[in-house]
């Protein structure tokens, strides 16, 4: 079996004795294949020095070897902070009003990725197989490619990806159009993504695709596929079900005094819709008073990307807002809104995800939400709480029994917490076990069997 190699931005590094887990879903995914399959991670180190590393450094833990290299303060803040989180960000979630585009921070993601590929090429070997991870790597394989690597390579965008109206607003989006004619395959989360890209591949390079849906160029035959990346459910079931028992579990319920919970869990990005999903809440509060004093609304919302501007401003609204909502409605017993800027291990959010009798995921993009699926996995199937999930999230396309919601309409969205509130148990089971279906069958596991499969496949294709 040819080995796995898989490249991503942020890595998970094997932790210190003790330390407790708390990466996002998508690194978990990749480890878990990982250590399924044994092969090699690279990516970014997560430090920064005076100068991008020219080699990488290789460690290994079990099956897995980790290679990593640090970045140069300048190049992390041109590649990372600017023309990634500054410029693709917004573009891929269609937020045109936020794009920001300058030529250096588009000459520092492409040196960045020259560096990465600089760095892998001398650890390849000649069957592996490359799976690249997310746009912050999108030119990772024409630049492999340059320096002679024939290996099979395929992308996997995690995040949503605009229609061509938007996606060709990008100043010099042909380079990025270029980069990506260098995959065998391009995987991504839903058939609208799918389609977008296609579209906007066959109008630049007036091309055909053939049956398979492979777009047919000279050069290459790219293949775009719709998947939809899913997750552990039976670990975060076992995981949440354990936690319940657990003493942080105990104090959460301690402390709210047979109040319901409404849960949500974000990184602080203006594209997970908070600042509306307050509103909703309060909303709720104003529209539907028997909710006062008997529910609290905790926000989880570790801050992310504070160099960047747009990320600080929504930090600053967040926090007028939840003062908003708890000067209005609290009484000298109860906060209505609990709103925490901090991280938490996955074993402890399991366990909150299990109490929640609402769990609100309501971007206004979102390319999947793995928060939409671990909050459904980890519930008790005797008294499962309810998902109110944003349409414009890729987990609606799968997850259809959920309350699904347009996080545009604040009105909508109170009443539809206030059903949640409400529902009754033969309904929130009927629902949960609907959402439960595709949930174990599209696990992280038949993810990258599938991805894989494809991508071999794919390469077989090429090369006949
Ligand atoms: O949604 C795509 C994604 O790559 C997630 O996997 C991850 O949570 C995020 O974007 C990137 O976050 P960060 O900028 O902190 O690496």
């Amino acid at each position: 079996m040819a080995r796995l190699v898989i490249v991503s931005n942020r890595i998970m590094l094997p932790r210190a004795h003790g330390e407790r887990e708390r990466a996002g879903g998508m690194a978990v995914a990749l480890r878990d294949a990982l250590r399924a399959r044994g092969g090699l991670w690279f990516g970014w180190s997560g430090e920064t020095a005076d100068a991008t590393s020219t080699a990488a450094k290789i460690a290994q833990s079990g099956r897995i070897q980790f290679a990593t290299i640090d970045l140069g303060r300048a190049d992390h803040d041109q590649y990372y902070n600017r023309f990634s989180n500054g410029t693709l960000w917004p573009l891929l979630h269609y937020r045109l009003g936020l794009l920001e585009f300058r030529q250096e921070s588009l000459d520092g993601y492409l040196r960045v990725n020259e560096a990465f590929s600089h760095a892998l090429r001398p650890l390849l070997r000649p069957d592996d197989l490359v799976w690249v991870h997310d746009y912050h790597l999108i030119p990772l394989a024409a630049s492999l490619r340059k320096h002679g690597a024939a290996n099979r390579i395929g992308l996997f965008l995690h995040t949503s990806f605009p229609p061509p109206a938007l996606f060709t607003a990008l100043p010099r989006y042909e380079v990025l159009a270029d980069a990506l004619t260098a995959y065998d395959v391009v995987g991504l989360q839903t058939e609208d993504d799918r389609a977008n890209l296609s579209s906007v591949m066959t109008t630049h390079y007036r091309c055909g695709t053939t049956a398979r849906g492979e777009l047919d160029l000279p050069t290459r035959r790219v293949l775009l596929c719709a998947m939809p990346v899913g997750i552990d459910a039976a670990a975060m079931a076992e995981m949440a079900e354990t936690a319940s028992a657990g003493s942080e579990q105990r104090r959460l319920v301690d402390s709210l005094v047979g109040r319901q919970l409404i849960l949500g869990v974000d990184r602080l990005d203006y594209s997970k819709g908070l600042p509306q999903r307050f509103e909703a809440y309060e909303r709720l509060l104003s529209g539907f008073a028997e909710h006062r004093s008997r529910v609290t609304f905790m926000q989880i919302a570790p801050v992310s990307r504070g160099e960047v501007r747009q990320y600080r401003e929504l930090r600053r609204d967040l926090d007028r807002l939840a003062g908003r909502i708890n000067g209005r409605f609290a009484e000298f017993d109860w906060v209505p809104v609990r709103y925490l800027n901090r991280s938490f291990s996955r074993q402890t959010l399991a366990g909150f995800y299990r109490h929640a009798r609402v769990g609100l995921v309501t971007p206004l993009r979102d390319g999947m939400n793995l928060v939409a699926k671990e909050y459904v996995a980890a519930q008790n199937a005797g008294d499962p709480g309810v998902l109110v999930l944003s349409r414009f999230a890729g987990a609606a396309h799968e997850l259809t029994d959920a309350l699904l919601v347009n996080p545009f309409d604040v009105d909508a969205m109170g009443e539809a917490i206030h059903r949640a509130l409400t529902m009754s148990l033969a309904e929130r089971q009927a629902r949960w076990r609907a959402m439960m279906r595709p949930i174990t069958t599209n696990t992280a596991v038949a993810w990258q069997e599938t991805f894989l499969k494809l991508l071999q496949n794919a390469a077989a294709a090429t090369a006949a």
